[in-house]
C-alpha cells in the first residue's frame, strides 16, 4: 500500500475503533460482535507494526502498560481539587439548601444537579488539543501523582476526545472505580494465587491505579466516570447538567443516573431513590452529590478553604454493624483453601441479615486479633461477602478464646498445608468432598460449562449421596439417579439433563477454566486455549511451552502441569470424553504454526492417541488432515493394520511415520523444537 493510503487506513481504523470502544466501554451498547472488533484491532496493530513511524500515543493500540516506574512524578493541579462537605441526613440537606438560598438572597427553589457519589479514587485527566496528555491522582488536592501510563490503560478513559467544541485545554475530573463483580473476581484470583485479598472495591481501584507497573493496571477491570471539570465556564456549558451532557458527547462515561431536580424537595427525593437502588449499581456508591446546577450561581457562591459552597455530599448510612462472634470455624473452599469464618449473632447490616463474615486468612485473624466471644464491627460492601473489620477492645471480658487453625481438614481429615510464601492454608485431600463440591460449582458456573440448574443444593446432595465422586460423574447422571433427590421434579430433572447435554460441547477456554486448576482464572484459561488450540495440546505441553503463553509464569505453568500429571485428573478428562464430552478447540492465535500448509493422512489404528486427538493436535499446529494420499501429502502416519494408503505413500515417495515417530515429532513441534 502506498504510504498515504496506509496513513488514511490507519486513521480510519483508529476512528472506527474509538467509536466502538465508546459504544462498548462507555455506553455499554456495542454495535458489532467482538470478532469484528478484534479484526479491526488486529489490522491496526499489523499496520502499525509495519509502519512504526505512524504509531501515535493516542492510538487505541497504545493502551498497553509501559515498563515499571520507580516512583510517581508529582502532578500539580492547575485548579485545586476540592473535597465536599458531608451531610448524613435530610435535615443536613435542608440546611445546605437554606445556606445556598440565603447566600444567593432568594426564596425560590434552586435547580440542582444530583449524582451518585462514587466510591473510588478521584483523578484528573488533562487534554491538550483533544489528546490525553496527563492523568493524575487527587493527592492532597493541590498536587497529585502522575499516573498517566496507568490511566491510559483504562478503557473508558478517552485517549482522544470525540466530537467537537471542547476547549483547547481541558481538565476532566472523575472517579476511577472497580465494578463490584470484577472486584469479587479479582479477589478470588488473589486468593487462588495465595495473595491477600483487597478489602473493598475502592482499595482495589486505588491500588490498581497506583501501580508502578502499568501492565498490572492494564489487567485490572477499572472504569472511569466523569463528574466535572476544573474550569466549567470554559466548556461553554451554562450549567452542570449541560456540562455532563457535553462530557458524554466528548466520549466520557458520566456518573449514571444523574438528574436535574428542582429545589431541596427534588434533591431529597433523588437521594432517597438512589439509596433504595444502592445495591443495583454495578459499582459502589456511598452517597449522592447535590450540586447547584447553574455555573453562574456556582461562581457567585464560590468556595471556602477546602470545599465549594455550591455542592454537598449526602452520605448513606454506613453498612456496618456491631455484633458478637459466636465461633470461628475453618471453611474449606473449592481449591482446598481454608478460610476462617466468623459465625455471628445475626445482625442487620444495611437491610440484610448477616450471620457469617469472612476473616480472610489466619494472618488476618492474628493481625486483627479477633477472638471467639469478641464484639466486632462487621461490614458489607455491595454484595460482597460480609467481613469482620475489627473487634471492640472496650467490650472484652478476658473470656474470649483465640482461633486455632486446625492441622487436619475439618471436612475430610487430610493434612492441612500452608505452601511457602502463601497466606492461605490448604487441604491436601484429593478426594475432599468440600473441594469436590466447590469444583462442581465452578465447573457448572456460567463462565465455565454453564450447566443451568446445578446449584449448591443439588451439588450438596449429589456429593453427599455419593452419586458424584468426580467431575466426570456428572455426565453419567440419568433420570434414575436424579429421581431420588429432594426437590427434583420430573421437569427439573429433564431440564438438568438437557443442560448437561448442551454442556457436552464446550469451548476449550471455558472447559479449562471450569476444571478449577489453581492459578488458572478465566483470562489464563483463554490465553492457554488461544495458544494451544486443543485440550490435548494443553495437556501435553511442558512447563517451558506453558510459560511461553502471555501471563503464564513459572507458578502457573507448574500448577497446570501438576494438574494434568495427576493420573486421577487425566482419567477424569478421559471419562468425560467417553461420556460424549467434546472440548472444542480454537485455531491457536499467536502460537507458532510449524505445520502451516502441511497435510497429514492417517491409516491404521493408533495406540496412544485416538485419530480425533491426533487430528486436533495437528490442526492446533496449523496442519491439515485429509483422507486421501496424493503427491501433496506431507506425511502419512501408519498405525496398526494399515490400509492401502501406506503402500500408496511409498509409491509416491511421501514420508511415512510410524506412531512412535509421529508422536515424537508432534511433541517436538508442540515444543517449538522442530521447524
Ligand atoms: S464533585 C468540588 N461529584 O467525593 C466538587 N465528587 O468528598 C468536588 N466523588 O474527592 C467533587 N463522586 O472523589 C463529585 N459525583 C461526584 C462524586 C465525587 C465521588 C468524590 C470525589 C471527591 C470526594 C469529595
Amino acid at each position: 500500500m502506498p504510504q498515504n493510503d496506509v496513513r488514511s487506513r490507519i486513521e480510519a481504523l483508529r476512528t472506527a475503533i474509538r467509536h466502538h470502544d465508546h459504544r462498548y466501554y462507555v455506553l455499554d451498547d456495542p454495535e458489532i460482535p467482538d470478532e469484528a472488533y478484534d479484526a479491526l484491532f488486529r489490522e491496526l496493530q499489523a499496520l502499525e507494526a509495519r509502519h512504526p513511524e505512524l504509531v501515535a500515543p493516542d492510538s487505541p493500540t497504545q493502551r498497553v502498560g509501559a515498563p515499571p516506574l520507580d516512583a510517581f512524578a508529582p502532578a500539580p493541579h492547575a485548579v485545586p481539587m476540592l473535597s465536599l462537605d458531608n451531610v448524613t441526613d435530610e435535615a443536613g440537606l435542608a440546611e445546605f439548601d437554606a445556606r445556598v438560598r440565603r447566600f444567593l438572597g432568594t426564596d425560590d427553589p434552586v435547580a440542582y444537579a444530583c449524582e451518585p457519589k462514587l466510591d473510588g479514587l478521584a483523578v484528573e485527566l488533562t487534554y491538550d488539543a483533544g489528546r490525553l496528555v496527563r492523568g493524575a491522582t487527587r493527592g492532597n488536592g493541590l498536587v497529585g501523582e502522575d499516573v498517566t501510563a496507568n490511566l491510559r490503560t483504562v478503557p473508558s478513559v478517552p485517549l482522544a476526545l470525540l466530537g467537537s467544541g471542547w476547549p483547547d485545554r481541558l481538565d476532566v475530573r472523575g472517579e476511577v472505580v472497580m465494578p463490584v463483580a470484577a472486584f469479587q473476581r479479582l479477589n478470588r484470583e488473589q486468593e487462588e494465587r495465595g495473595l491477600p485479598p483487597f478489602a473493598n472495591p475502592r482499595n482495589a481501584a486505588a491500588g490498581s491505579v497506583r501501580q508502578l507497573d502499568s501492565r498490572v493496571t492494564a489487567r485490572r477491570p477499572l472504569e472511569f466516570l466523569a463528574y466535572g471539570v476544573a474550569r466549567p465556564v470554559e466548556t461553554g456549558a451554562k450549567a452542570h447538567s449541560e456540562l455532563l451532557e457535553r462530557l458524554a458527547a466528548w466520549g466520557f462515561r458520566v456518573a449514571d443516573r444523574w438528574e436535574q431536580v428542582d429545589g431541596v424537595e427534588g434533591a431529597r427525593a433523588y437521594c432517597r431513590r438512589i439509596e433504595a437502588e444502592r445495591d443495583g449499581f454495578p459499582y459502589e456508591i456511598d452517597g449522592c452529590v447535590v450540586k447547584v446546577d447553574a455555573h453562574g450561581l456556582q461562581e457567585r457562591l464560590g468556595e471556602r478553604s477546602r470545599a465549594p459552597r455550591w455542592a454537598v455530599a449526602y452520605k448513606f448510612a454506613p453498612r456496618q454493624a456491631v455484633t458478637r462472634v459466636l465461633d470461628i470455624v475453618p471453611s474449606v473452599g473449592r481449591t482446598g483453601a481454608i478460610t476462617p469464618v466468623a459465625e455471628l449473632e445475626p445482625v442487620t447490616v444495611g437491610g440484610v441479615t448477616v450471620g457469617r463474615a469472612t476473616l480472610h486468612n489466619p494472618d488476618e485473624v492474628a493481625r486483627k486479633d479477633v477472638r471467639i466471644g469478641d464484639w466486632v464491627v462487621v461490614q458489607r460492601a455491595g454484595d460482597v461477602i460480609p467481613e469482620v473489620v475489627r473487634f471492640l477492645p472496650e467490650r472484652r471480658t478476658g473470656e474470649e478464646r483465640p482461633f486455632q487453625m486446625p492441622d487436619r481438614c475439618p471436612v475430610c481429615g487430610a493434612r492441612v498445608e500452608r505452601p511457602e510464601g502463601e497466606v492461605i492454608p490448604r487441604c491436601t485431600g484429593l478426594a475432599c468432598p468440600a473441594q469436590l463440591k466447590g469444583r462442581l460449582l465452578q465447573f457448572a458456573s456460567r463462565r465455565a460449562l454453564d450447566i443451568d440448574g446445578l446449584g449448591t443444593k443439588l451439588v450438596d446432595q449429589l456429593v453427599d449421596k455419593g452419586l458424584v465422586k468426580d467431575l466426570a460423574d456428572l455426565f453419567r447422571l440419568g433420570r434414575a439417579e436424579l429421581a431420588g433427590l429432594d426437590r427434583m421434579a420430573d421437569k427439573s430433572a429433564d431440564n438438568l439433563l438437557a443442560a448437561l447435554e448442551r454442556a457436552r460441547r464446550v469451548d476449550l477456554a471455558r472447559f479449562l477454566y471450569g476444571l478449577g486448576i489453581r492459578h488458572v482464572g478465566e483470562a489464563t484459561a483463554r490465553a492457554l486455549a488461544d495458544r494451544f488450540g486443543t485440550l490435548d495440546a494443553v495437556m501435553a505441553a511442558d512447563e517451558e511451552a506453558l510459560q511461553a503463553v502471555p501471563d503464564v509464569g513459572p507458578e502457573v505453568a507448574r500448577s497446570v502441569r501438576a494438574f494434568f500429571d495427576e493420573p486421577a485428573n487425566r482419567a477424569s478428562v478421559e471419562r468425560m470424553r467417553a461420556s460424549g464430552v467434546e472440548v472444542l478447540g480454537s485455531a491457536p492465535s499467536g502460537a507458532p504454526r510449524p505445520l502451516e500448509g502441511k497435510t497429514f493422512v492417517f491409516t491404521g489404528t493408533l495406540d496412544a492417541l485416538t485419530r480425533e486427538q491426533a487430528r486436533r493436535r495437528v490442526e492446533a499446529l496449523g496442519g491439515k488432515v485429509t483422507s486421501a494420499v496424493s503427491r501433496n501429502t506431507d506425511f502419512v502416519v501408519v498405525g496398526a493394520a494399515p490400509g492401502s494408503k501406506a503402500g500408496r505413500a511409498r509409491d509416491l515417495g511421501v514420508p511415512v511415520l510410524d506412531e512412535a515417530a509421529f508422536r515424537e515429532r508432534l511433541e517436538a513441534w508442540e515444543r517449538g523444537e522442530l521447524p
